[in-house]
């Protein structure tokens, strides 16, 4: 695919590649039978889940850059970034030469102690932190992060109540981030964590309650806090948000949106939450996603590739936020939380951050995608809305224009050409529908690859009418 043939031909010819049924496949000298491995040794995923459906889809044996290679040999540029956790470009060589040096001289170290690399990570991150967030506390996942934050904030301000968008998701791996995630559906869990509730997400897409921005004066906003409000059982302790809601379908807030929301956070004493996971550190074309605000929230959560493929996130917060936790016995950690590893490939994602201009990538990015799309979108009615900042994209298809009816068919066909055509992303959507086409290339992209991408989007789009 780097042979330096013309887009359409690369096309075309990735096109009649591979019909991506892995079968039995050569692994070096290994042999790989994924379906007969699954079936006899895998837990299984439940029909319909995101991550359902993995006997179709190609075994990945390597990654590199803005590409993933299979076991048979095929090449597929990556719009996903792998679950986002690559979007400085998988085996970045800083961060190869990070995990390189850590395994010669600490790879694992007990959070019951100090080390170097974790002390580097507090400072560094806290430099880049937007005042007055200063503070910070490493872990694991994003999960954890998030379910950190709300501790933080319940300990913070005496409160237990909270609240989080009807279309946001916040984490899968824990009882509190399950339960603050109305992405999903909910009746999956078995058990849903109390004094949470959502609010109404400012989706002017599909406005759920049928206005039109700005007249609507914030009205989902006025709605959901009315009913909060009446719901509350206790004393509320925060909202938790995130700057452009991703898996509910690359959803931003509208302009003044955010300032709103503070008001009403402070009005009630409760903190402002922001998880970052898929808006922070370039993500957005900005270092963090509240950025395009001017709303800094009182706690932030940060993961995903924070690490650059290393599995690293942070809680971060003011100085009076988590002064005040701590002295109400806030703590959080985990085992390997603290591990020099995972510290040194923090520092070193930030180092790449910071040193490559990462936002301005993203932003550059953007700009080429959404110029091609908004030039697709003229002759092609499937096009419902372009939307979103640096690379997380969203593109929502619709089977016409006027009832915004969501195209979940042609989505899921555009998905499937995409594969077979060497292009890898997923589908989103608000409450069940995928028909929003996430687009979130690694930041370190070229621009000859973005259009490699766009290509083989236009003829997968085109083809679904
Ligand atoms: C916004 C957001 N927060 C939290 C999480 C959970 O992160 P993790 O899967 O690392 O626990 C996700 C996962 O996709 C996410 O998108």
């Amino acid at each position: 695919m780097n042979d330096g043939t013309s887009d359409r031909d690369a096309v075309s010819m990735m096109a009649q590649r591979t019909d991506a049924s892995p079968g039995a496949a050569p692994v070096g000298s290994v042999s790989l039978d994924p379906s007969a491995i699954l079936d006899q040794w895998a837990i299984g995923t439940s029909g319909g889940a995101y991550m359902a459906g993995l006997e179709g889809r190609p075994v990945i044996e390597r990654t590199e850059g803005s590409y993933l290679y299979d076991t048979q040999g095929n090449a597929y540029l990556d719009f996903g970034s792998g679950q986002m956790g690559g979007a400085l470009g998988h085996n970045h060589p800083s961060i190869v030469a990070s995990i390189r040096k850590s395994a010669e001289r600490a790879i694992h170290s007990s959070n019951t102690f100090l080390n170097v690399d974790r002390l580097h990570l507090h400072e560094k991150l806290g430099k880049l932190l937007t005042p007055p967030l200063q503070k910070s506390l490493f872990l694991v996942t994003g999960s954890d992060s998030v379910e950190a934050s709300v501790d933080l904030a319940r300990k913070a301000t005496g409160g237990t109540e909270v609240l989080s968008f009807h279309t946001g998701l916040h984490g899968s791996t824990s009882f509190v981030t399950r339960s603050l995630s109305f992405a999903w559906e909910r009746k999956r869990h078995a058990l849903n964590a109390p004094s949470i509730a959502p609010i109404l997400a400012p989706h002017c897409y599909r406005c759920p309650v049928k206005q039109t921005f700005p007249a609507c004066d914030y009205l989902c906003l006025q709605v959901s806090l009315e009913l909060a409000d009446a719901h509350f059982q206790a004393k509320p302790a925060a909202i938790v948000t995130e700057p452009i809601m991703s898996a509910g379908g690359v959803i931003e807030p509208p302009p003044g949106y955010m300032q709103r929301l503070r008001e009403a956070a402070d009005a009630r004493g409760m903190l402002l939450v922001n998880d970052e996971a898929q808006t922070g550190l370039g993500k957005t074309g900005k270092m963090w996603g509240h950025q395009h605000s001017g709303v800094v929230p009182d706690v932030m959560a940060v993961s995903k590739h924070f690490g650059g493929g290393v599995p690293i996130s942070a809680v971060c917060a003011t100085a009076a936020a988590a002064d005040t936790a701590v002295e109400n016995g806030y703590f959080a950690t985990r085992s390997h939380a603290t591990d020099p590893l995972l510290c040194a490939a923090g520092s070193a994602s930030l180092d790449i951050i910071v040193n490559e201009d990462i936002p301005a990538k993203a932003a550059v990015i953007e700009d080429h995608i959404k110029r091609h799309f908004t030039l697709l979108a003229k002759d092609c009615e499937l096009i419902g809305d372009i939307r979103g900042r640096g690379v997380l994209l969203g593109i929502e298809l619709v089977e016409e224009r006027e009832r915004k009816t969501p195209a979940n068919t042609a989505a899921q066909h555009v998905l499937d050409y995409c594969q077979r055509a060497g292009l890898i992303l997923q589908l989103r959507g608000t409450q069940g529908d995928r028909n929003v086409l996430r687009l979130v290339p690694p930041m370190t992209t070229s621009v000859a690859d973005v259009d490699k991408a766009l290509n083989i989007l236009s003829e997968a789009i085109l083809s679904a009418r």
